[in-house]
């Protein structure tokens, strides 16, 4: 790690050793001589964020003790070297100029960085034998960094795989999680714990043969309460959606556009009377937590359940939020053993293909953001949303329930549609 090169990329899986690696060399060479070191990532909100304390950590460790650990920075009382922690996208351009002077960059969570900030900082680091050092878990095949500095490397460049096999530190409990995943999930393995990064397929959360799967199934009978997800429109282009699901049958949908939330509160209403429904799931990140509000207004507080898909997940140490959280009951429920069934609907079937997964430096799942999502589909995924929040939390059966088929269900709507002038 000490030889000269311009840039040095260190990619790979989980605990391969890269940030220990790296904060131990540059510990390690700031005691040789003065160097300004500037530890980088894409977002920083506070100190914690940064590898400050990994830093701190391994200074205790190896008992360093000329180093000075202060608020926000460390420094070396012999040499004068000092380590400053930014994030780059909160930089303004005067912060950025102000870095001309490093003679070494730490970029950790490389796969984290937008091009956009990787085109800001490469010529601002411009001193005179000054230095990038990258580490980064490579999350798809475009990761601006990775296009950079490693897709064709010259001889400035020096690019290193490290996994977890390779770490002679990993501990057991890092191998057997790496190993059950290994046998369970070999795909995610791959990505997670080898450093292989997501195509373009992979990259779905949804794999398309289990939608279309579902969507021939026609022969389901079910007597599992009825759950209602409903989405309500935050814009002008996106639809109101509802959800109509009894267990392992996603029966229908209703989108309407351009209501207000007394209206779509007035069709919740409808369908909470007409057909009883255990649970209504509605996402009340936006707008719809007025409709919550007016519900439960009306009484229906017991049914009512407000989601917020950008809130903490149930499982939070597996789920970025609660979007992906549902997502993944969603895509769970499309490949469970007995078959499921989801409407014959061209647009639905879009939605839930379209969605890209990717996961966050804690190895969390986290769902593709959903102005991506708009711009590849060209509006919301708000049917796909809608069938979402029907997972957002369990719902026990009810006793005396009677079996229906999803046909005979089908029948009913139709027909309590047209005794309500249609919905
Ligand atoms: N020099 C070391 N001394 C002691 N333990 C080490 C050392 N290097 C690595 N480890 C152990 O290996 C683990 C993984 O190392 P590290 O966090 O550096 O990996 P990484 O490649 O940065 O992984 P991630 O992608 O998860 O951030 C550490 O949590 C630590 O337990
Ligand atoms: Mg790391």
């Amino acid at each position: 790690m000490t030889k000269k090169f311009r840039y040095k990329l260190y990619y790979g899986g989980r605990a391969g050793g890269k940030s220990y690696a790296f904060a131990d060399s540059l510990l390690f060479l700031g005691r040789m001589k003065k160097l300004r070191i500037a530890c980088m990532r894409e977002v920083q909100d506070s100190i914690k964020d940064s590898v400050y304390k990994l830093l701190c950590d391994r200074i205790k460790f190896n008992e360093l003790h000329e180093y000075r650990i202060l608020q926000t920075q460390i420094i070396n009382k012999i040499t004068g070297t000092s380590f400053i922690f930014k994030g780059l996208s909160n930089q303004s351009a005067q912060n950025i100029k102000s870095l001309e002077g490093i003679d070494i960059v730490w970029l950790e969570e490389a796969q984290k960085i937008s091009k956009q900030s990787w085109d800001i900082l490469n010529p601002t680091i411009r001193k005179i034998g000054s230095e990038i050092w990258i580490s980064m878990n490579r999350e798809t095949e475009n990761d601006p960094v990775w296009q950079a500095v490693a897709q064709n490397p010259d001889k400035n460049t020096l690019v290193v795989k490290v996994n977890y096999t390779d770490n002679p530190f990993c501990s057991e409990e890092i191998k057997y999680i790496a190993e059950k995943c290994k046998k369970e999930n070999p795909e995610e393995y791959a990505h997670i714990w080898l450093g292989a990064p997501l195509s373009q397929a992979q990259n779905r959360l949804i794999p398309s043969y289990l939608i279309q799967m579902a969507r021939k199934k026609t022969d389901i009978h079910t007597c599992s309460p009825l759950i209602i997800g409903l989405d309500v429109a935050r814009f002008g282009d996106d639809s109101t959606v509802f959800c109509f699901r009894r267990g392992r049958c996603c029966l229908r949908f209703e989108s309407f556009h351009g209501l207000d939330n007394v209206e779509v509160a007035n069709r919740a209403t409808f369908y909470i009377k007409e057909y009883r429904p255990a649970k209504i799931f509605i996402d009340a990140g936006g707008v719809g937590g007025g409709v919550v509000d007016i519900l439960n207004d009306r009484g229906f507080k017991k049914i009512v359940r407000p989601v917020m898909f950008g809130s903490k997940a149930m499982l939070s140490d597996r789920y970025f939020n609660r979007r992906a959280e549902m997502w993944d009951e969603l895509r769970a429920w499309l490949a469970s053993e007995q078959g499921v069934c989801i409407p014959d609907d061209e647009v639905l079937c879009a939605e839930l293909s379209i969605a890209g997964k990717k996961y966050d430096s804690k190895g969390r799942l986290q769902l593709e953001e959903k102005d991506e999502i708009k711009k590849k589909l060209g509006r919301s995924p708000d049917k796909a949303d809608a069938l979402a929040l029907s997972f957002a939390e369990p719902v026990y059966e009810r006793e005396n329930t009677t079996e229906f088929s999803s046909d005979s269900l089908e029948y009913a709507f139709r027909k309590s549609a047209g005794h309500n002038n249609g919905w």
